[in-house]
C-alpha cells in the first residue's frame, strides 16, 4: 500500500502511511509489512475530525495526506481509540498545528498524560455519542483487544466501525480494501496478528466481535491493513473461530536439532500425528520463526515438540518457544515431546515441566 490518501466514501478518508519494509512488530516476525491506518472525516460544518494517527517516524506522511485534504488547523477533534506509539506516536506532531478536541477513554486519557503530557482528552463512555461537525461518532470500549485503553468508534449512517486493533493485519497490501486487495492474503495475516497479539485475550476479543456484529456494519475500517467490506462476513467468522476452542483434527510439530537425530525422529513424528490428525503444521526452528508456530498454535488442538539437550535443558529457540507459549496461552490442550541427547538427556524433562506448569496435559 503506498502512502496515498484514499476515499473509502463520502467525506471520509485513510490518510495513514504504509510501512513495507517493516518485519518486525513487538519483536515477532511479520511476512508483508504493515500500515498504520488513520482516517479524516469531513463534518457537516466543512471541519474535520481525525481518528487516530501513525507511528511517530510517519508523521511527516501523516502531516503531507491531511494536507492534500485540508489545512491541519481545520481539524476540530481527533478521536485516539488506543495510546499504542503506532497509532498515538504522531500526535504531538498534529498538535502542533491544530486544537482539537481529544476524545478517547477514561484509560486513554491517563496514558495520554502519561506519554505525552495532554491533560485534556475528554474520557468517553460504552455506547456514548458525540455530534461532532453534524456527524454522530459512537464509542464502543473494547479493553485488552490490544490494551486496557482501546474502543471502537462507530458511524452508524455511514454504517462504518473504525476497529483499530481489532480485525487488523500487518499487510501492506497494493490495495486499501479488501476487494481490490488479495482477501485470503489479509486473512491470513490477520490470523497471524491475531495469534501474536490477541490470542491471551480471546475472550475479550469474543465480546469485541459480538459488539461489533450487534452493530451490523457494512465496513470495518482497522488501523493496520485493509478494510473489510465484502469479505466482513470471512474475518468475522475467522475471529469467531479463532476465540473459539481449536478443532481436534490440527495439530503442531515443531524441533529443533543440533546434528539431525532430533530433525530424523521429528520425520517419524509427523508420520505418526498425520494418522490421527486431519491437519499437521511442520516446523523446523533452525529455519522456521517461531511467529508462524505461534500463529499455528492458535488452531491447534495438541502440540508435539522435540528437542535435542542443551546440558540438561532444551535448546534456546525451543526455550523461546516455550515463554511464547506462556506469554500468548495458545488454545492448545495436550502435548507430546521427544528429544535426543548424546550424553546425558534432560531437555524432555525440562519442557514437560514447563508445559505442565502452563496447564496443558502430557499426551
Ligand atoms: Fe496497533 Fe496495539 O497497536
Amino acid at each position: 500500500m503506498k502512502n496515498t490518501v484514499t476515499r473509502l466514501s463520502e467525506g471520509i478518508w485513510q490518510v495513514g502511511a504504509a510501512d513495507p519494509d517493516c518485519t518486525r512488530f513487538h519483536g515477532y516476525y511479520i511476512h508483508r509489512g504493515t500500515t498504520y491506518n488513520a482516517y479524516l472525516v469531513r463534518g457537516e460544518n466543512g471541519k474535520f475530525t481525525l481518528i487516530d494517527t501513525v507511528r511517530d517516524s510517519k508523521a511527516s506522511e501523516l502531516i503531507g495526506n491531511i494536507a492534500q485534504i485540508t489545512p491541519l488547523s481545520q481539524i476540530e477533534a481527533i478521536i485516539v481509540n488506543h495510546t499504542e506509539p503506532d497509532h498515538s506516536g504522531a500526535l504531538p506532531v498534529v498538535l502542533q498545528n491544530c486544537s482539537p478536541r481529544i476524545y478517547a477513554t477514561a484509560a486513554a486519557a491517563k496514558l495520554l498524560k502519561s506519554q505525552y503530557g495532554i491533560e485534556n482528552a475528554i474520557s468517553v463512555k460504552a455506547g456514548q455519542t458525540e455530534t461532532i461537525g453534524g456527524r454522530e461518532f459512537t464509542f464502543y470500549p473494547t479493553p485488552m483487544v490490544h490494551w486496557p485503553d482501546n474502543m471502537v468508534t462507530y458511524l452508524a449512517k455511514d454504517k462504518l466501525l473504525f476497529s483499530n486493533d481489532a480485525f487488523g493485519q500487518h499487510y501492506a497490501a497494493n490495495a486499501l480494501l479488501d476487494v481490490d486487495a488479495d482477501y485470503t492474503v489479509a486473512l491470513a495475516e490477520a490470523r497471524h496478528y491475531f495469534a501474536n497479539i490477541v490470542m491471551p485475550f480471546r475472550a475479550q476479543a469474543k465480546n469485541a466481535v459480538d459488539a461489533a456484529l450487534s452493530l451490523s456494519p457494512k465496513t470495518v475500517a482497522p488501523s493496520h491493513g485493509v478494510v473489510w467490506t465484502k469479505h466482513l462476513p470471512d474475518i468475522v467468522k475467522l475471529y469467531k473461530e479463532l476465540c473459539d476452542k481449536p478443532s481436534a483434527s490440527v495439530c503442531t510439530l515443531a524441533f529443533d536439532s543440533m546434528w539431525g537425530g532430533c530433525a530424523e525422529e521429528a520425520a517419524n513424528k509427523e508420520k505418526e500425528l498425520r494418522e490421527q490428525f486431519k491437519e499437521v503444521h511442520v516446523f523446523d526452528l533452525r529455519k522456521d520463526h517461531i511467529s508462524d508456530v505461534i500463529d499455528a498454535l492458535s488452531i491447534s488442538a495438541h502440540l508435539c515438540l522435540g528437542s535435542p539437550t542443551h546440558y540438561l535443558h532444551p535448546t534456546a529457540r525451543i526455550a523461546t518457544l516455550l515463554a511464547e507459549i506462556e506469554t500468548l496461552k495458545p488454545p492448545f490442550t495436550t502435548f507430546s515431546l521427544f528429544g535426543t541427547f548424546g550424553w546425558g538427556g534432560g531437555a524432555v524433562k525440562c519442557m514437560k515441566e514447563k508445559l505442565e506448569a502452563f496447564g496443558y496435559t502430557a499426551q
